[in-house]
Parts: structure tokens; C-alpha cells; sequence
């Protein structure tokens, strides 16, 4: 997708570097930033440098890679796919690309190693790429047809960034817009906020903005009452880790939206590439929930007169705070998962069929 006019992938590699857009200085700095060993690759995941599920998958995939070029020995390899896979808990595809990984170079000669690895983990973002557009075609048909019958601009909410900066490109959640965009139908999207880390402000507003797609930010309290007023008609989430029985794990916050769709009568639609099924936990209540550091609410990181990215207190000082990052939707609340595959139910018999 395009940034001042430019053409972007999230993460590639170059000249012996895998290259990353840094996302923690969006939407104010857009910097490109080098990783060039695994430790670079750990920190850029759990500093949230590079965020949302698939591109945590990738960035994970070339860490390997990276860990392959330093020290082509397995035994740093499966040291370094611990620590890759540990780096965040709640996203699957991080654990799902780190396993392909590690199948892919299991019983490989070591001066074999970097040139499979790089091999594979560009497939694994060639395919997410491949699968995000995919998901783009088969929304667009719910767009569609909400179009054709409302023949005027369609509101769609989202929460969070599953936009291209969450993936390699195109998006999951941002996808079917896109699609729609380029078809020419009207659409309009209510971007929550997002707090504590603002994804919704700071990515999914910058990155419609830069492909000229209307869009306005509201605080994460305000759907409730545009779903009540008619000024939503459709919503589209992105997830981190949906259990093979519909379940939706995703950023804190999107549970509490599908409560309100339910309520309105709004379908309430989850966009997601297979590398998000979780097909053996089998109760959400096993899915680990990050917790981050309160620091992610107490302060809040803007940009000053002087163009200088600055952090500031807001709470009190004597005050905690608990900062949970995902929670999960129960299966009943979702109409519908929008793969690459097609749309399915969300329950197990409706992803058996696409994916069984
Ligand atoms: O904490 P983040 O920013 O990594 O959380 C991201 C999300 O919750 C996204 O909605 C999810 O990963 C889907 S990304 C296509």
C-alpha cells in the first residue's frame, strides 16, 4: 500500500538486513529501521515496533533467517525460536511461523541453513500478502451488497490496526475496504482509538488517510451510540488468535463492540488468514492474555510545537493501572469470518469446510 504516494511493504529484506517500517514513531515519523541480528528482531516484536498478528508471523520468520546468518549452528537456531516465539504471547502466528520455520530447517546442513531459511520466511509473506488480498475479494462482496441496497456511503467500524501495517500488506479488516475503494463504492470508516497504544489513531487513520479513504477517529466509548443511531452498518475487526470453534481473540476492547453490534442488529465481521486459527486450544480461557506495563495508560506520547515526539504523565501518580491487551469475543456475536478461503460461520463445522 502507499505512503506519500509510495509503495510499501511492512517488512522485506535487503542487502543482508531484513528492513521494517518502525511503527512506534507513526503516524508522526515514518522511519524505515534495520534489523540485523534475532535479539533486533525480539525487540522490534515486543517493543511493538512491528505489530499485529500476521506481521509478527513475518518479522518472526526472517528472525530465524537472522538468527541462521549470524550463527548457522541448530542448536542457536532452536535457542533463538524459543525466544522468538516467547517475544509475544497472544498472536498465533508468531508460534505458527517460528514452527514452519524450524520444520522447514529441521535435519538441513548448516551451509544450507540462511539460504532456506530467507527462502522460506519471504513464502510465508508472499502467502500472507496472497491470503490478505484474498480476504479483500470476499468482503468486498458484504460491502457489496450492503451498497445495493442502502445506495448510499457505507459506515463500517473497526478497533485496533488490522490494517497493511498489521500485516505484509493489504490487511485483513482494511482489506475488503480497500477492495470496495478501488470499486468505486462509497465507504466511510469510524476508526476506534484504540487506547492504550492508540493503533486505531495512530495506523489505521494514517493508513487510510494515505490511500484517501474517508475516515473518522472516535473514542473507544463512542460505537455504542452511532450503532444506536443508524450510522453504522457493518463492523469488521481484525484477531489475533481465533480457536477452531469461532472464538475471537483480539485487542482489548473489540468484545465490548461485538456486545453492542449484537444489540443493534449490526453484523459484527472478524477478517483473518488461516496462519490465525488456533486448531488445538480448545477453550478460550487457555489463550494467554498479554499484560503490558501500565505505563502504556499512566502516560500518554504525542508530538510537540517543536515537532518532538514527547511522553507525559496523565494519571495520578499514586494510582494503578491494569493494561490487558486482548480480550475475546464468544463465537455468538460474530456473523461471519471473513478468510481467505471464503466466509465462514464461526464455529467449527463452518471452518471444517473451508479448511478441513
Ligand atoms: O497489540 P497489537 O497492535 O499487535 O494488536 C493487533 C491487533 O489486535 C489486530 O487487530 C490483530 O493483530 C489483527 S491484525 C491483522
Amino acid at each position: 500500500m502507499r505512503i506519500d504516494g509510495k509503495e510499501y511493504r511492512t517488512i522485506w529484506y535487503e542487502n543482508n538486513v531484513v528492513k521494517i517500517i518502525n511503527q512506534t514513531k507513526l503516524p508522526h515519523k515514518f522511519t524505515i529501521k534495520e534489523l540485523k541480528t534475532v535479539k533486533d528482531a525480539v525487540h522490534a516484536i515486543k517493543t511493538m515496533e512491528v505489530r499485529g498478528a500476521p506481521l509478527i508471523g513475518g518479522t518472526a520468520a526472517y528472525g530465524i533467517a537472522l538468527a541462521g546468518q549470524e550463527n548457522h549452528n541448530h542448536e542457536f537456531i532452536k535457542k533463538s525460536a524459543k525466544e522468538l516465539t516467547q517475544s509475544r504471547p497472544t498472536a498465533i502466528n508468531l508460534k505458527w511461523a517460528v514452527d514452519r520455520m524450524m520444520k522447514k530447517l529441521s535435519g538441513i546442513n548448516s551451509d544450507q541453513i540462511l539460504g532456506i531459511a530467507l527462502k522460506e520466511a519471504k513464502q510465508i509473506c508472499d502467502e500472507d500478502v496472497k491470503f490478505c488480498e484474498n480476504i479483500g475479494i470476499n468482503g468486498l462482496k458484504i460491502i457489496e451488497e450492503i451498497y445495493n441496497k442502502k445506495k448510499s456511503i457505507v459506515n463500517i467500524l473497526t478497533h485496533c490496526n488490522a490494517g497493511w501495517l498489521a500485516t505484509i500488506n493489504w490487511g485483513t479488516a482494511t482489506s475488503p475496504i480497500y477492495h470496495a475503494h478501488k470499486k468505486g463504492i462509497p465507504v466511510h470508516v469510524w476508526v476506534d482509538e484504540t487506547r492504550p497504544r492508540n493503533q486505531g489513531a495512530n495506523l489505521t487513520s494514517y493508513e487510510l488517510n494515505e490511500e484517501e479513504i474517508p475516515n473518522t477517529i472516535i473514542a473507544d466509548n463512542t460505537g455504542g451510540i452511532l450503532m444506536q443511531r443508524g450510522e453504522v452498518d457493518m463492523c469488521i475487526v481484525g484477531t489475533d488468535r481465533t480457536l477452531s470453534n469461532g472464538d475471537v481473540c483480539n485487542k482489548i476492547g473489540t468484545y465490548l463492540k461485538a456486545l453492542a453490534a449484537y444489540d443493534n442488529n449490526i453484523p459484527f465481521y472478524v477478517a483473518l488468514p488461516s496462519s490465525t486459527i488456533d486448531w488445538d486450544t480448545k477453550d478460550a480461557k487457555n489463550i494467554p492474555i498479554e499484560e503490558r506495563n501500565s505505563e502504556e495508560l499512566s502516560h500518554v506520547e504525542g508530538i510537540d510545537e517543536n515537532n518532538e515526539i514527547k511522553k507525559v504523565l496523565i494519571y495520578p501518580n499514586k494510582s494503578k493501572a491494569l493494561n490487558l491487551a486482548f480480550d475475546v469475543t464468544p463465537a455468538k456475536y460474530i456473523t461471519g469470518l471473513i478468510t481467505e478461503k471464503g466466509i465462514s460461520e464461526a464455529s467449527y463445522s463452518g471452518l471444517q469446510k473451508l479448511f478441513k
